[in-house]
């Protein structure tokens, strides 16, 4: 079993056209399958869909028709308590690097806020006074918060500080630290890059590999890029206007793409210096 299956799902929203409300379809018929481990690259032109797929993957919006099943559990049929459970083992990372992050908040309580909503602390003696258990429990929050900062290739000094005191790239690690805190098995990449200067978003590529060999992670990584997309991907699905046009291994797909959306992707190369960056980066 795949640990995502997407099975034909539709999804619609109504327009107004003239006087009447009409649906209109921006996800067709799509299926596909990530398997635990694997990375899939989900790439198409801006529109074509990708992000709808996501969110419906991420159980944020329901799919007007089809199904979704994350690790074997229907999203339309699970219980809060199952999608809770799920929630912990999916997180995203979105395009812009400082939407996601709450600027009134020091990166010490943007890391932590995941382990509070979902209540994973235990650990600490029944013995000690109610003073003396806080203050066990922020250290030891604070101990794992620095083993994150570090993990993204920040230091402790980053958790006292606020978001708008960082670069993109130093936010986007933010933002990553705070997915994996939960240690999630898949990470739903939408765009990560996207709004980063070349070289800084060469670097964070890189991290993401790093990332996913140390802790077996699962991708789904969302660009316009096809070089970008390649460099990462396992398997590569490709989306034109709410629907699959191709599907198939990273190298073979890119080498011999059978459709012409595809063709005129690989063909539209901006990235190609970011791809190159990140090679030589990586060594
Ligand atoms: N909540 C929504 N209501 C109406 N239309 C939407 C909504 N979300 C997305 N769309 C439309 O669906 C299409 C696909 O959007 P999206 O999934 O964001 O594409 P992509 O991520 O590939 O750029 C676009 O035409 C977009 O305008
Ligand atoms: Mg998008």
């Amino acid at each position: 079993m795949a640990l995502v299956e997407v099975e034909r799902v539709w999804k619609s929203y109504p327009r107004r056209a003239g006087l009447k409300v009409e649906e209109r379809a921006v996800v067709r018929d799509v299926s596909l399958e990530i398997e635990a481990g694997e990375t899939l690259g989900l790439v198409g032109e801006s529109g074509s869909g990708k992000t709808t797929v996501a969110r419906m993957i991420l159980g944020l919006t329901a799919p007007s028709r089809g199904a979704v099943r994350v690790a074997g559990v229907d999203l339309a049929r699970a219980s809060a308590a199952e999608m809770r459970r799920l929630r912990c083992q999916m997180q995203p990372v979105f395009q812009d690097p400082y939407a996601a992050l709450n600027p009134r908040m020091r990166v010490l309580a943007l890391v932590t806020e995941p382990w509070a909503i979902h209540g994973l602390n235990g650990g600490e003696s029944a013995e000690l006074s109610l003073l003396a258990r806080r203050r066990a429990k922020r250290q030891r929050m604070r101990e794992r918060a620095t083993a994150l900062m570090r993990e993204v290739g920040l230091d402790e000094s980053a958790l006292d500080r606020h978001p708008h005191e960082f670069s993109g790239g130093q936010r986007q690690r933010i933002n990553i630290a705070r997915a994996l805190a939960l240690r999630p098995k898949l990470l739903i990449l939408d765009e990560p890059v996207s709004a980063l200067d070349v070289s800084v978003g060469a670097q964070i590529v890189n991290l993401l590999k790093d990332l996913q060999r140390e802790h077996g992670l699962t991708y789904l990584f969302i660009s316009h890029s096809m070089p970008l997309v390649r460099y990462l991907s396992t398997r590569i699905a490709v989306m034109e206007a709410g629907r699959l046009v191709e599907t198939g291994e990273a190298e073979s797909l890119c080498a011999h793409p059978r459709e012409p959306y595809t063709q005129r992707l690989i063909a539209a190369t901006p990235e190609l210096p970011a791809v190159a960056q990140a090679q030589a980066q990586a060594g």
